[in-house]
């Protein structure tokens, strides 16, 4: 019988160093693009995905994260009493009818392959996404993961949402080597975490998506630290290369890298371009903005 794809892994446990001060306090995946939390558009790709089950891999300092997936009754109320229907529906859909929420915590910060380790016993023996906050995908369609799932649907192996990346950032990837692509996915032949540009074997990089089989869980348990003394992913689906099929699917749509300032700043013009409310608005400041520098 063919398996199905019901759960999405978000390690989140990460400092988010590279945005302080603002994270001292507030975690980077509860950074807004516009109006809504990096964290909120993860969630929302995966439910589109038909995942029904999102299982957080948290850390110290996280907990606004919690909160945010919490059913948050006082303001519900208070919302119902002023008769502020249309912002309370929106407040509803932060965690749409059937769908749950597991929070797990990682007590150290040990590496992504040990996060995705830490969700092993709620995963159990099926297949599931990973989902990174911080690559925000827009494809102006369903979504970068419900594009996965389509072709794990039909392929049933574990599938790494990549792109081709500036060959000089090979360094701050996954990256992948491939047999040809039919289409738009090619069997991953070769994969190493952040190799320098000399000897990147491809510009094709892993980004913040993955469906894996659950023989994962047992590699990543025998993986020992790797690039930057952390437990990799990567390390952990290069040995089950050695088992099974795994694809490299070049999805449709563009990616943020919401983890860099410059990302991030891109992230939410461009968001703000689409924004039902902001667009027309926000163009005309940005052309008249624009014309006052020329
Ligand atoms: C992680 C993975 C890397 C992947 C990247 C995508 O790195 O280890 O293989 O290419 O996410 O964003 P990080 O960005 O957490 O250093």
């Amino acid at each position: 019988m063919n398996k199905k794809v019901t759960k999405a892994v978000f390690p989140v446990a990460g400092l988010g160093s590279r945005f302080l001060p603002a994270t001292k306090a507030v975690p980077k995946e509860m950074l807004p693009i516009v109006d809504k939390p990096l964290m909120q558009y993860a969630v929302e790709e995966a439910v589109a995905a038909g995942i029904d089950t999102m299982i957080f891999i948290t850390g110290r300092t996280k907990n606004s994260i919690t909160d945010h997936f919490d059913k948050a009754y006082e303001l519900e109320t208070e919302l119902e009493m002023r008769g502020k229907t249309e912002i309370l529906k929106i407040l509803k859909d932060t965690v749409p009818e059937g769908i749950s929420c597991v929070f797990i915590r990682q007590s150290e910060a040990l590496g992504l392959g040990h996060a995705v380790y830490c969700a092993h016993s709620v995963v159990g023996d099926e297949p599931f996404a990973v989902i990174l906050p911080d690559d925000l995908i827009e494809d102006g369609n369903r979504g970068c993961m419900a594009q996965m799932v389509e072709l794990y649907n039909e392929k049933q192996c574990s599938i790494l949402g990549v792109e081709p990346v500036d060959p000089s950032e090979t360094d701050k990837y996954g990256i992948v080597r491939t047999s040809d692509f039919t289409g738009k996915f090619g069997a991953i032949e070769h994969i190493v975490e952040k190799p320098k540009p000399d000897v990147a074997p491809s510009n094709l990089a892993v980004v913040g998506r993955y469906i894996l089989n659950p023989a994962i869980f047992d590699k990543i348990k025998n993986t020992g630290r790797g690039a930057g003394g952390e437990i990799q992913l990567t390390d952990a689906i290069a040995d089950l290369l050695n088992d099974e099929q795994v694809l490299a699917y070049q999805f449709d749509g563009k990616r943020y890298d919401c983890g860099a300032k410059l990302g991030f700043l891109i992230a939410n013009v461009e968001y703000g371009l689409l924004h039902k409310e902001l667009k027309d608005d926000f163009a005309t400041y940005l052309k008249d903005l624009v014309a006052s520098k020329a």
